[in-house]
């Protein structure tokens, strides 16, 4: 039998060619269009797991996109991984700004991926690092190194909430019995730093509807004497942060948890190089919360932010008109102890608050989610720590991530089950932005790293 080194030696060429395969079909969970294709990637998935030697596998229809089940039970003595991720990838638009098309997925080296990356919607959003542990699984099999059971729930709704994920693990509690989440759809610190997030914000998600006069008007007969809901909404939307670009909401900090000056401290020590982070992104100068780093502003710290704008005319030319109405979607990134209902509520009603009473508004709230703080003194944790120490050649620092897995919360909450976020992506891998990439590195060296986190977690347990 092959040691495991061999076996990804041997294997390696065919583990990225199936990758790419999935990289080919375009699972966008947001756009109906897509729908037979989100199955098409489940199916794709629940075959090579069974392949690999998963037993009960299953596309579990849901009333929106299928979950992916399969299980491995060795042991009842031994503990019992439960891996998660998803299938689902964020629309690739704007197309225009790819260099090469985002379901044709390309190999090219960049300065931070020497040996080449995938450049692919979804190569690390999380196709890659999902499908890492598909192979991880493989290779534990297939070399007689499978020391925990485990059971994989793959999803294909991350991207749009995971609503139906919710339905699926309340109604499923039995199945679902492990003592761990494992998930690789997070971020580490750089290729040479390896890094364990301990904690994801939450997510509260608005649609703002501003009506101005019944009809759009001709801007010149009505221009400065009838209210402009684009200019009031701009307006609405600058006064939502101070002069020290604290978020105004009355009440909006009243339950977030300050850190204390010991583990910001310990935080700072994290290697970060601001002029690296100004120069990858072309700008002169960052911004954010007056008081705080741009670590913290990006982790510890909650935000406001429009990701959507749109009023008026945005055709080609000039066309003079005062629009009707004005929109904006603008989302809130929580830390603990916000609650996202809370948090939508009180949004909903400052926001109506501020209205003059020239405009109309409208408030709905989009999917949201909880934030979460995972424990660094745990057996999983120490598992994960040291296996990245093994293949890296370093200890993985501890640090809080910006991003948003809603349905974490809902492992603690519903199945009593923490999580470990044991990703190997990097932030700069464009995710839901044009040109996402994964380097062969952390596509390998996932690969590679996982069969120790078994390894050492039934040693521990
Ligand atoms: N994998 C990301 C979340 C993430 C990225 C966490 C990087 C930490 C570092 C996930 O797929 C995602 O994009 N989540 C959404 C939330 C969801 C409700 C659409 C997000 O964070 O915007
Ligand atoms: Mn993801
Ligand atoms: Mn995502």
């Amino acid at each position: 039998m092959d040691t495991l080194h061999d076996y990804l030696e041997k294997h390696k060429d065919r583990f990225l060619e199936e990758l790419l395969d999935l990289l080919r079909i375009p699972s966008i969970s947001a756009d109906s269009a897509y729908k037979a294709d989100v199955l098409k990637a489940a199916e794709f998935v629940a075959d090579k797991l069974k392949a690999a030697g998963a037993d009960n596998v299953e596309v579990c229809p849901t009333d929106g996109h299928p979950i992916v089940y399969g299980e491995k039970l060795i042991d009842h003595n031994l503990p019992t991984v439960l891996v998660y991720g998803h299938y689902d990838v964020q629309p690739p638009d704007p197309l225009n700004l790819w260099d090469s098309p985002p379901f044709e997925p390309v190999i090219k080296k960049t300065d931070l991926h020497p040996e080449g990356a995938i450049y692919a919607r979804g190569a690390c959003d999380d196709k890659g690092q999902m499908y890492m542990h598909v192979k991880a699984f493989e290779m534990m099999m297939a070399t007689g190194n499978l020391t925990c059971n485990v059971k994989f729930m793959l999803e294909g709704e991350e991207e749009v909430g995971s609503e139906h994920l919710g339905v699926f693990i309340k109604a499923n509690k039995e199945k679902l019995s492990s003592d761990v989440v494992l998930i690789s759809d997070t971020a580490m610190l750089a290729n040479d730093t390896p890094s364990i997030d301990v904690g994801l914000r939450g997510l509260s998600y608005m649609e703002v509807e501003v009506t101005g006069p019944n009809r759009d008007l001709h801007s010149g007969v009505y221009g400065g004497a009838v209210a402009n809901p684009a200019n009031i909404l701009a307006k609405m939307i600058a006064s939502l942060q101070d002069e020290n670009n604290r978020i105004t909401i009355p009440g909006f900090y009243d339950d977030v948890d300050e850190l204390s000056q010991e583990e910001r401290a310990k935080m700072a020590e994290a290697p970060f190089d601001l002029e690296a982070y100004k120069a990858d992104l072309d700008i002169n100068a960052v911004w954010g919360e007056e008081g705080y780093s741009t670590m913290e502003r990006a982790s510890i710290r909650p935000t406001l932010d429009v990701n959507g704008i749109w009023s008026g005319y945005i055709g080609e030319g000039a066309k003079t008109v005062l629009p009707s109405k004005a929109y904006a979607k603008i989302s809130m990134r929580l830390v603990p102890h916000q609650d996202s209902h809370k948090i939508s509520a009180l949004f909903q009603k400052h926001f109506e608050s501020i209205a003059p009473d020239c405009v109309k508004v409208k408030v709905t709230s989009h999917h949201g989610g909880e934030p979460v703080v995972t424990p660094i003194d745990s057996a999983p944790f120490i598992a994960a720590s040291n296996a990245m120490e093994k293949t890296f050649g370093k200890k993985p620092i501890p640090t809080r991530g910006g991003g948003s897995i809603p349905i974490v919360a809902l492992f603690e909450s519903v199945l009593g089950l923490k999580s470990v976020l044991f990703g190997f992506g990097l932030d700069s891998d464009n995710l839901h932005s044009p040109n996402e990439k994964y380097g062969l590195f952390n596509y390998y060296k996932g690969i590679e790293t996982i069969p120790y986190f078994f390894k050492y977690y039934a040693e521990e347990m």
